[in-house]
């Protein structure tokens, strides 16, 4: 038999427990041992954990945030943290760790890796979608509902009012939900690191669009998805910019933690429960130091030093937007 140490780090994602719930399913079968260690790495840092079995998981396949809890952990930036997670783990003796988390979690498996012989697996969750070595991370679906949702219901008040909106969505230093988002609400234009050469630049064109699709009356409203980071100013300040070139009313919304919350949509469950089996198959084959995720529907393991997203002209983003450009202004 095996013992796991189970934890999800970072910003809580809605799939995060569905997750938890096959992992402890799958090691279940193989009548591997699950302790879900609580509160990220604090938990491993303070030997804090519950046992996991599958009545704990029991009706949480549907639930958002985590019922291991979560946090950043500052302590894992430097020695201390890591030194302190390997003791807990010798001392429970531990087989395998799994992380469910972001870029930031698997930096922790990183410097864990150095000091432990046991398996570390990671397992994407975020909703930010910013790692490489998976479609998709768990959460960001949902995430995408959210801000989908919240979008349609600005268009309601931008259409009556006649007005521009810029809703800034998460994502970190990321663009994805800023486009699937944008897309699927059939925003006019959109706002992310990835689109941007030059800000001043895309900054004059933007409002050259806006103003001509006012204009020629396309549009009754303009609706800007713009992505949290990705000017040096904020939502707000964008509109008044706007406002001031257009004379036309323009408010800025930003969505903010809604949408880390809520029950997970079907697809971040499934994908969970995909990634779930596939971390405890990787315990199981002996295999440390990787990220399972689904790659075109297979899962796949990628290195965790592969993981990190590079924002810097994301073909896969310029991809979609072109494709999906109807040339309104
Ligand atoms: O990584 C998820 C995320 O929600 C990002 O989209 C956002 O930038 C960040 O976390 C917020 O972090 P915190 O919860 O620490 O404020």
């Amino acid at each position: 038999t095996k013992r796991i140490a189970l934890i999800t780090s970072g910003g809580d994602a809605p799939g995060m427990n569905a997750a938890i719930r096959a992992v402890t399913l799958q090691a279940e079968k193989f009548q591997y041992q699950v302790l879900g260690f609580v509160g990220g790495y604090n938990g491993l840092i303070e030997n804090n954990f519950i046992e996991l079995n599958r009545h704990r998981v029991d009706d949480i396949v549907r639930k958002g945030g985590t019922i291991l809890k979560s946090a950043r952990c500052k302590a894992m930036l430097s020695d201390v943290g890591p030194n302190s997670v390997v003791e807990t783990l010798k001392v429970n003796k531990i087989d395998a760790l799994i992380v469910i988390g972001g870029d930031g979690s698997f930096k922790g498996c990183q410097a864990i890796s150095k000091l432990w012989q046991g398996n570390i697996i990671g397992i994407p969750g975020t909703i930010d979608n910013d790692i490489n070595g998976t479609d998709q991370t768990i959460g960001f679906w949902t995430a995408v509902e959210t801000a989908l949702d919240s979008i349609d219901k600005i268009r309601d008040t931008a259409n009556a009012f006649e007005r521009i909106f810029i809703v800034e969505v998460m994502g970190r230093n990321c663009g994805f939900l800023a486009v699937e988002s944008a897309i699927a609400s059939g925003a006019e234009h959109i706002v992310c690191k990835e689109v941007i050469e030059d800000e001043v630049q895309f900054i004059d064109n933007l409002l050259v669009n806006i103003n001509t699709a006012i204009k020629n009356h396309r549009t009754d409203s303009y609706i800007i998805v713009m992505a949290e980071n990705s000017l040096n100013f904020s939502a707000d300040a964008l509109s008044k910019k706007i406002e001031r070139y257009t004379g036309v009313d323009s408010k800025a919304a930003i969505l903010g933690y809604i949408q880390r919350g809520g029950s997970p949509v079907a697809s971040d469950r499934v994908l969970a429960t995909q990634l779930g089996v596939a971390a405890v198959d990787a315990v199981r084959n002996n295999k440390s130091d990787i990220m399972v995720g689904m790659l075109n529907n297979r899962a796949t393991e990628t290195a965790l030093c592969a993981t990190s997203y590079n924002n810097t002209y994301n073909q896969e983003i310029i991809r979609r937007l072109n494709q999906l450009n109807f040339n309104l202004d």
